[in-house]
């Protein structure tokens, strides 16, 4: 299985002490604002030998993960499994997987901390040496996963495809992949793929950000929805002057797997005000944002993602009778620029100064009616 692109990207990460080792601001600290407060409070109580080693470039936290079975692809030192362990609680389960020894077994040091710090009486982590794309063969079974999270992995990944068709094939009906990764603003010349630091950064493997929409559907999966969204800055000049005019930027992205023949009609929705650490609103991504009890006119998609996933029990929908116009291909590039949602929310996200910041905006609400 493993390919050239695969070891490199091993020793790579293997080497790599700190998230600071890396040479641009894909693995800032999450800023605390971007987190609800009971994933603050997780992440405070993941050890910092862990933290250390953080190499994603986003926030992977999904509403309402009580009790969910959760897969994260890429583990590396499992700070986002341990943050996710806390939130599933006792009876959920969190697996990490990722294909490099060494990361591994360090993240496994911690799996008995994290269960006292939590008060379990067993531990619900469990790490995984494998590759993504060929999850069913490391033993993770088909359609038993609630929600897959992803933190800075698929762009190092040669064969997309394959890993978001496995990904698809572990979902349940009615889950959901939520992921952060690193895009770029035009398809990657071939020629960086030869370049040892340009594909263990992210940066020869980033797939154009306009490519996903077409690829997760292929598969099955439903239109993804923008969540959050940061520009990458290179700190080294000889990589800025590698990537040439080549952007960069990070996408947190969700999408479903909804049941066949699920999509419909449009519907008019409200929200209960029941998510978890979302009271008054819930934000489903920088776009759709729901107030408690105002109704909404949502299209034929999303009336099924909010009738057949995790949220269903949180909104009430009615179904219309009236016949869908799906997005239009402007409006759909202006929902899914990872670029232009990083441009709107640069006031929030400028500076990846290595400290969190404590500003006020939240990227999911910066766009939608509830900010
Ligand atoms: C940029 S790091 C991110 C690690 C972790 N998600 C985090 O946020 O700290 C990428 C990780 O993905 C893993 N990885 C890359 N390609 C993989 C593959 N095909 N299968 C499994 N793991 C992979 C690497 O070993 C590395 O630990």
């Amino acid at each position: 299985m493993a390919s050239a692109l695969h070891e490199k990207v091993k020793s790579y990460y293997s080497s790599l002490e700190t998230g600071e080792d890396l040479q641009t601001s894909a693995a800032c600290p999450t800023p605390s604002r971007l987190l609800s407060p009971s994933a603050r409070a997780a992440l405070q109580q993941v050890h910092p030998d862990v933290c250390k080693r953080f190499f994603g470039c986003g926030v992977v936290v999904p509403e309402k993960l009580k009790g969910c079975s959760v897969l994260d692809l890429g583990s590396g030192s499992g700070r986002d499994c341990y943050m996710l362990s806390k939130l599933v609680g006792e009876d959920g389960h969190v697996t990490g997987i990722d294909m490099t020894a060494e990361l591994v077994e360090a993240s496994k040091k911690y799996i008995q901390y994290h269960q006292e710090q939590f008060g379990y009486t067993k531990p619900n982590t469990v790490f995984v040496q494998g590759y993504m794309e060929k999850l069913t063969e490391a033993g993770i079974q088909e359609k038993s996963i609630d929600v897959i999270v992803s933190n800075c992995v698929i762009c190092l990944c040669p064969d997309k495809r394959a890993v978001l068709r496995e990904a698809y094939k572990v979902l349940k009906e009615g889950g959901e992949l939520y992921f952060s990764d690193m895009y770029a603003s035009k398809v990657v010349p071939d020629a960086f793929k030869e370049d040892a630091v340009l594909w263990g950064e992210g940066m020869a493997g980033a797939l154009y950000w306009q490519e996903l929409v077409f690829l997760v559907k292929e598969l099955g999966f439903s239109t993804p929805h923008l969540v959050a969204a940061s520009h990458i800055q290179i700190y080294n000049s000889e990589l800025q002057k590698k990537a040439g005019d080549v952007k960069y930027a990070s996408g947190t992205y969700r999408i479903f797997k909804l049941p066949q023949h699920s999509i419909q009609t449009k519907a008019l929705v409200t929200y209960k005000g029941t998510v978890p650490d979302c009271g008054d609103h819930f934000a489903l991504d920088a776009s759709y944002c729901f107030k408690m009890n105002v109704r909404m006119d949502v299209d034929a998609e999303l009336a099924a993602i909010l009738q057949y996933t995790r949220f269903s029990p949180d909104f009430s929908v009615e179904m219309t009778d009236e016949p869908d116009p799906s997005l239009d291909s402007a409006q759909q590039y202006r929902l899914l620029n990872p670029f232009q949602l990083a441009d709107r929310l640069g006031s929030c996200m400028k500076q990846c100064s290595k400290t969190s910041s404590t500003g006020a905006c939240s990227p999911k609400t910066a766009s939608g009616n509830c900010g």
